[in-house]
């Protein structure tokens, strides 16, 4: 699906009624008044009048994919094995060179956890390389590259909205599932496999194709251990000031509990160790003690080892003992939070600058979905999980973002046209952004990201609208601060 520009007209309705409330008003004015003081900082990012602000592109230095500070011994041996594991590659049974983990297939987008989640560190998200060129026709597979997978693009897994009738059309009843782009048939570890791609081109031609990117697990452990009750409280306050700019946003629920689900671009999954366990049998085909079955109805000729491939390894000791998804969750558990920094930024723009746009974050009213900061609960796991103040920027709460961003999926909670409000922590050092990676470096990257968040029917268009009234030059502050996470 091409990303759709959003209406300026329903935007500029918006802005109008948004001004008529007194509290619109007090915000539109706070923005004017600052006009003035912003326009005496100089920093950087400035370039001549007739050029919009600009994204200064990808923060250097290391800020992610430590280990928590607070860890005992014990823990860190098991975040260490788990980080091994989780860049471990697999093959079909653990056979093939270099590719020691077992399991691979039938169906899958990629061949180890960390080819995905990789930029900055392990545990990230999209490397500038996308991986899954090379895996399509690792070990002798036969797989042709989808065309809306390129080298240079963002690692994309596919979903179909819709199921298609017997006469090849598209039908009204949801399908909204993962179709993974390849399977092993051809790789010299599964002779004689014979299993077709889906007819990606045909559902790109039906417009019945969405994307999703991977997001980032730095901070995953804090995320994990916010309370429901901080999470409400926050959904409640502001209310009347939400109420004057559209915003809603309600928790994606568990239908097995009933208690806040938050992983994931529709906060679909309730913890990381089943998204973990999701994760290996979605993405890579292994079948696990989670998810115990083989997905995509595989032929036979196609099935090589017996099930779950990954389980409890019950002779060995220590660390080695979990299941691979067990220990994935322990190294995401435990891994900290990104740090934010002020140097690196392309362009070195000055310390006030940054500390402007963290202002005007708040003032044009970012913040009332893009939450600065979450309590989390007392944790029995470590003290650096335990009341931490978790700067993730996000409400964990779904929203309606309006035609121009709805994918037509629903999850759970979660509608056609609603998204988890993305933690924006560590997002200097991304490079591609939205769920389905729309806004790449080569397209203008986080103007284009805050552009997309107005189209009809999304409640962020009344905060666009008071993003574009700003200068060029709080523009840029802005921008400058966002590469500061
Ligand atoms: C082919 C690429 C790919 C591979 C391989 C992959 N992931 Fe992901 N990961 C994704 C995508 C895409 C998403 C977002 C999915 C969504 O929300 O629909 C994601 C999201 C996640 C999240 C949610 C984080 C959050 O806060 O939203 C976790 C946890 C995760 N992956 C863990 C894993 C683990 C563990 C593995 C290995 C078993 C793994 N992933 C393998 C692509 C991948
Ligand atoms: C109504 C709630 C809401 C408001 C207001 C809002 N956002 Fe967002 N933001 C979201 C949601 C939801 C997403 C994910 C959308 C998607 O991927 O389709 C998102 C995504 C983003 C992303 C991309 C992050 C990523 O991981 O790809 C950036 C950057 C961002 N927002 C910045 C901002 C800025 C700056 C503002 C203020 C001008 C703002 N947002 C206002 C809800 C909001």
């Amino acid at each position: 699906m091409r990303a759709k520009e959003g209406s300026s007209k329903v935007g500029k309705f918006l802005a109008h009624a948004a001004l008529s409330t007194g509290v619109a008003f007090l915000i539109s004015g706070l923005v004017t008044r600052d006009v003035g003081s912003a326009a005496r900082v100089r920093s950087a990012g400035q370039g001549s009048d007739t050029q919009d602000a600009q994204d200064p592109g990808v923060r250097t230095g290391s800020s992610a994919g430590s280990p928590l500070a607070t860890l005992s011994g014990d823990q860190l041996q098991f975040f260490q094995d788990g980080q091994s594991r989780f860049v471990e590659v697999d093959s079909v049974s653990g056979t093939a060179p270099a590719e020691s983990g077992t399991g691979l297939g039938p169906t899958f987008n990629s061949n180890s956890c960390g080819s995905c989640h990789a930029q900055p560190a392990i545990g990230g998200t999209s490397p500038s390389v996308n991986p899954q060129i090379a895996a399509a026709s690792d070990y002798g597979a036969t797989n042709a590259v989808p065309s809306f997978v390129t080298a240079d693009g963002p690692v994309r897994e596919a979903r179909f909205p819709f199921l298609l009738n017997a006469d090849g059309s598209l039908s009204r009843t949801r399908d909204g599932g993962v179709h993974d782009l390849f399977t092993i048939a051809g790789r010299s570890d599964a002779p004689n496999c014979g299993m077709e791609q889906p007819n990606f081109a045909l559902m790109q031609q039906l417009d019945n194709l969405i994307f999703r990117i991977p997001t980032p697990v730095f901070g995953a452990g804090l995320i994990e251990n916010i309370s429901e009750a901080t999470i409400y409280a926050n959904m409640a306050s502001n209310a009347t000031l939400k109420q004057s700019l559209g915003i809603s946003g309600h928790p994606n629920l568990s239908g097995n509990d009933g208690t806040i689900t938050r992983f994931g671009w529709k906060a679909q999954n309730k913890s990381l160790e089943v998204f973990a366990g999701e994760a290996y049998n979605v993405e890579m085909g292994v079948t696990n003690e989670l998810f115990p079955e083989e997905r995509s109805r595989p032929p036979t000729s196609c099935l090589f080892n017996p099930t779950p491939e990954d389980s409890t390894n019950f002779p060995a000791s220590g660390s080695a003992i979990p299941s691979d998804v067990a220990a994935f969750s322990n190294f995401m558990r435990f891994l900290a939070p990104p740090s934010p920094s002020a140097t690196g930024i392309p362009g070195n723009p000055s310390a006030q600058s940054i500390a402007n746009g963290r202002a005007l974050f708040s003032r044009i009213r970012c913040d009332l979905c893009h939450t600065p900061a979450l309590q989390t609960a007392p944790s029995s796991f470590t003290p650096a999980l335990s009341n931490q103040n978790a700067a993730l920027l996000s409400d964990l709460l779904v929203h309606h973002m309006g035609s121009g961003l709805a994918d037509n999926v629903s999850q759970g909670a979660a509608g056609p046209d609603e998204f988890r409000t993305a933690p924006l922590w560590g997002l200097g050092q991304r490079l591609f952004f939205l769920h389905d990676g729309r806004a790449t470096p080569a397209n203008g990257g986080l103007v284009t990201a805050i552009r997309a968040h107005s189209s009809p029917g999304s409640e962020a268009t009344g905060v666009i609208n008071l993003f574009q009234q700003l200068s060029k030059q709080q523009k840029q502050d802005l921008l400058n601060f966002l590469r500061s996470l």
